[in-house]
């Protein structure tokens, strides 16, 4: 039985994304390949009890890219829920590869997003991804790598291209700045997807544009991440506070708050265990009130 004729409240509330109906909380998948996004997972049954667990619960949108593990996430995907659900809607990226020592490499030419988007459909098994991040990888973090100096004009002319073959659903944007999601906006954009959570606001002003053209804003590393150096929200006084005050989780009062923060957001949490993913699919019905809201809406990064 699917979750779709189980007829489950959706997660965190109803939304749409790319003209699909989903729920508000969904699952990012880029934790199951193990450290560092490197796969195989150390326990594969786990990784795939995760993904049905998820579906399980109502999740129906999650996130991927065929470079976490490399080649990893999307066989767990394929393994653990093919034949999908109808109403599951499988979100990837392209724009980077791995190399040999697992660095992350751009792969930004025309003719790599569309391989990128190819070796999608063929891991998923499905004719189309209903939505494809186009993700640019800042040249000057990437410094190792090089940038490739690929304008982003002929980026997103590939991406219309395979829409328009019925490859992909909607063009996402990824890791974009104001200007770059601007030039974009012409091609017709679903979502975007910047690193945004509790701790770190910088998004903000992509977050306002996502609003003027009603675009989704799903942030990735909505917790600050399993990698070091990213604030963890749920180590934060404040939030350790509230979690108690209202017999919640800290993971549930970063998720609450981002979903209370803005109709916009759509929620990719990341996992490899089933107990934080029960309680991240719960995070809908913590409530926070105004009071907290204000503390919260206060606090800043504390690495910032
Ligand atoms: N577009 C992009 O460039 C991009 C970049 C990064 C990520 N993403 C996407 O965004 C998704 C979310 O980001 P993310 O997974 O990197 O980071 P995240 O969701 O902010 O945090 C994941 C970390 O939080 C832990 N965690 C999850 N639920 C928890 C809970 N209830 N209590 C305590 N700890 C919890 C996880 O550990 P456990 O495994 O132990 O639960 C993991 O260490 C990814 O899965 C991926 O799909 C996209």
């Amino acid at each position: 039985m699917t979750a779709a004729n189980q007829r489950l409240d959706p997660p965190g509330g109803a939304a749409s994304l790319a003209g699909r109906p989903v729920a508000r909380i969904g699952f990012g998948a880029m934790q199951l390949p193990g450290a560092r996004v490197t796969g195989p997972p150390r326990d594969r049954d786990a990784a795939l009890a995760v993904l049905r667990r998820a579906v399980g619960l109502g999740v129906n949108h999650i996130d991927t890219a065929q470079y976490y593990g490399p080649d990893v996430a999307n066989e767990l995907i394929h393994a653990a829920l093919h034949p999908y659900p109808e109403d599951l809607v499988l979100v990837s990226k392209v724009g980077a590869e791995r190399d040999d020592r697992g660095a992350w490499m751009p792969a930004q030419r025309p003719d790599q997003l569309r391989a990128g988007v190819e070796d999608n459909l063929r891991s998923l098994a499905v004719e189309q991804v209903e939505v494809v991040n186009l993700r640019l990888l800042d040249a000057e973090q990437h410094h190792e790598a090089g940038s490739q100096g690929v304008d982003l004009a002929s980026q997103l002319a590939e991406m219309v291209a395979l829409r328009d073959e019925g490859k992909i659903g909607g063009i996402g944007m990824s890791n974009v700045t104001v200007d770059q999601l601007r030039q974009a906006l012409p091609i017709g954009i679903a979502c975007v997807q910047n690193a945004y959570s509790l701790l770190d606001r910088s998004g903000e002003p992509l977050l306002d544009l996502c609003r003027e053209h009603d675009l989704a804003w799903v942030p990735y590393f909505p917790l600050g991440s399993a990698f070091p150096g990213v604030a963890k929200v749920t180590e934060h006084p404040a939030v350790l506070a509230a979690a108690t005050a209202l017999g919640a989780t800290p993971a549930q009062i970063g998720l609450a708050w981002l979903l209370a923060h803005d109709p916009q957001v759509l929620l990719i949490p990341g996992t490899s265990s089933v107990d934080h993913l029960t309680e991240n699919v719960a995070a809908g019905q913590v409530e926070i009130d105004e009071e907290l809201m204000t503390v919260l809406d206060g606090l800043v990064d504390p690495l910032g």
